[in-house]
């Protein structure tokens, strides 16, 4: 198969943890015979020092044509001054808008070995393996705002199409794995979340394999800590799935294992993992990259349908996960690349 992606490193450890990910996909591609074309391209507070701009139109224009995009992270001290005009996160928001991602995927298992490093108990985690499905564009974080000097308002607005199209997506992701949707909302309280509520009742009646559940999102909350391996597929709205994907990932022992993928249904989609630029241990060869890798088996499944592909880096990563070698933040001592190296040794 060919494909073109394009890749943008970003800031502090985005570079580390881009370049070790593509280094897996340059592997895939020879063992698996495809042709694969890298193009790199700036973002966040790189594009801002090289250009002015968060995201510059040469930026935006190689993603639209890209078959996927892999993005490392953005953001940094060196631009954090909140009263700056153009800051690094805007790159980011106005990369999801221009690709029309409307549905952020982040998938969570508890590897048994990792398990002692979270804040729950052992025999909690055990089994744990769901993904949250968390929607993108809409909600409060891009309604109407308005201030003055004693009152603010958030409008928080869903149409029927936008709560559909993301639904959709988790239905079918949970048809190919437990067949459980947990469909997160309010309903006791707010009219979007019993639209959200009627939507699935209705998006379900085409999925008669998937069971739905609906679950207020204060108790998820809660059944997230103390039963997270009822789990399969949870869905939920823009703001509250910020909160529960924060709450999913404190799971996992480390930020830097985590991959998340954003679709939409014209672009093969922004693949990145969860943490951010890491500004604290940049430049030092010690950031752990599977998340970025873990990232890169994402778009090899949702981007370019190589389930097979996917599945061989998944299974070299959790390899990697069980035996080590393992970077700082895992309690090990391993640099960035020996992982990486661990990860392609375990390829094959
Ligand atoms: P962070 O995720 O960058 O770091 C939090 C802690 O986790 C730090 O101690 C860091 O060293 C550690 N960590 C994160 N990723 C790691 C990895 N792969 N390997 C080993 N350790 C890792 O979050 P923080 O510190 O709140 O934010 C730093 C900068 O990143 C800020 O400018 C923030 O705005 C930005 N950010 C960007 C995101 C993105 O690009 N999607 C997401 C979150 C934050
Ligand atoms: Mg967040």
């Amino acid at each position: 198969m060919q494909a073109h992606l394009v890749t943008l490193p970003g800031d502090g450890i985005g570079p580390e943890v881009t370049a070790a990910a593509v280094d897996v996909l340059k592997h895939v591609a020879a063992h698996h015979g495809h042709d694969f074309r890298f193009s790199e391209h700036a973002i966040g507070g790189a594009a801002i020092d090289a250009t002015g701009e968060p995201l510059p139109d040469a930026t935006r224009e190689a993603c639209l044509a890209a078959d996927a995009v892999l993005l490392g992270a953005v953001g940094g001290p060196k631009w954090s001054d909140p009263n700056a005009k153009v800051r690094p996160e805007q790159g980011l928001l106005a990369l999801r808008a221009a690709l029309g991602v409307f549905a952020n995927l982040r998938p969570l298992k508890v590897h048994p070995r990792l398990a002692e490093r979270s804040p729950l108990k052992t025999e909690r985690l055990k089994d744990v393996d769901f993904v949250v499905v968390r929607e993108l564009t809409g909600g409060a974080y891009f309604g109407a705002k308005t201030r003055d000097k004693e009152r603010a308002t958030d409008e928080c607005a869903y149409t029927v199409a936008e709560i559909e199209r993301v639904l959709r997506r988790g239905f079918e992701l949970a048809s190919q794995r437990g067949r459980h949707l947990t469909s997160v909302d309010k309903a006791n309280v707010l009219e979007t979340s019993r639209l959200w509520r009627h939507t699935a009742e209705q998006v379900a009646r085409d999925y008669p394999e998937v069971h739905l559940e609906h679950q207020l999102v204060d108790s998820m909350a809660m059944l997230m800590l103390t039963q997270p391996s009822r789990y399969d597929v949870i869905v939920t709205e823009n703001l509250f799935g910020d909160i529960l994907t924060d709450e999913a990932a404190a799971l996992a022992g480390s930020l830097g294992l985590l991959p998340s993928a954003s679709l939409g249904d014209h672009h093969g989609g922004l693949y990145e993992p969860i943490h951010g630029s890491a500004p604290d241990i940049a430049g030092q060869d010690a950031a752990n990259p599977l998340g970025a890798i873990a990232s890169a088996a994402l778009l090899l499944r949702h981007a370019l349908g190589l389930e097979a592909e996917a599945a061989v880096v998944e299974a070299a990563v959790e390899h990697v996960v069980e035996h080590g070698p393992w970077t700082r933040d895992l309690g090990g001592t391993a640099t960035t690349s020996q992982v990486r190296d661990a990860v392609i040794a375990a390829l094959d």
